[in-house]
């Protein structure tokens, strides 16, 4: 095991949004302008819950936060209930007080490719990301980073592969509505954060955590570039650890 990569075990998803909300709210509180790195998908759901009942009971401040997604669908407006930008604005962005100027992600509707470009020098122009939250995809895919992975990749357009594609028509009413790119943060610009917080809950997340924790450093097992960053928490369920020796 890398000694840069702290393991948390919790026992469900519930504690698994209560430990890592908890970690969030801490880092906001403690840093003037906090940049932060977020994701979507089922995961960080709970955590986004316990973040909007934080701000609901204690007020906590998120006017001075600025944040950055990981990744977006290409060809979905921002107002398609599909979108990532729609997710975090219902799951989070509208139930606190960020000032949305300053949630960036990733546009999938204009010139992409520059757009592309550009998104790793408006991370850099604000600072640079302090503290990332990331998923994993069974295939050890971060952000939309399919295997086998460039790991000096920078934010770019991405096609993803037919397991994600299946894992993601849960979200659909139709596979075929799932759409086949994506613009995503590349494994460079995930590595360029300071500190890392990756959270997994369920069996199916087992092997792609058991690579991640265990493997060696191996493309064909995106997760595992996260071996060579040295400040990496990773928080799981009992079931997403059942693999861990
Ligand atoms: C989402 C993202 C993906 C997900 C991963 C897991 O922004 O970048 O890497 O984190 O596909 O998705 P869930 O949490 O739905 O299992």
């Amino acid at each position: 095991m890398n000694k840069n990569m702290k393991i948390i075990v919790v026992e469900d998803k519930i504690q698994l949004g209560r430990t890592t909300s908890q970690m969030i709210l801490d880092f906001i509180n403690s840093k003037p302008i906090p940049v932060l790195g977020l994701a979507t998908g089922s995961t960080p759901e709970s955590t986004y819950q316990f973040l909007v009942e934080d701000y609901q009971k204690n007020h906590t401040d998120w006017s001075h936060v600025i944040s950055f997604n990981l990744d977006e669908y290409l060809g979905l407006t921002m107002d398609d209930k599909q979108s990532y930008r729609y997710f975090m604005n219902y799951k989070l962005f509208n139930h606190i007080n960020i000032n949305k100027d300053n949630t960036f992600i990733p546009l999938s509707i204009c010139d992409v490719e520059s757009f592309a470009n550009q998104y790793d020098q408006m991370i850099l122009e604000k600072g640079g990301i302090d503290l990332q939250l990331l998923g994993i995809g069974e295939n050890g895919h971060i952000g939309f980073n399919e295997p086998p992975a460039d790991f000096e990749s920078l934010t770019s357009i991405v096609d993803l592969v037919p397991s994600t594609i299946k894992a993601n028509s849960r979200f659909f009413a139709t596979i075929d509505q799932v759409p086949v790119k994506a613009i995503s943060m590349g494994i460079k610009s995930i590595l360029n954060a300071k500190k890392i917080i990756l959270i997994a809950n369920g069996e199916n997340k087992a092997q792609a955590i058991k690579q991640l924790v265990d493997g060696k450093i191996d493309s064909t097992w995106p997760c595992t570039a996260l071996r060579m960053h040295n400040d990496v928490i990773v928080i799981i369920d009992k079931k997403a650890a059942s693999l861990l020796k």
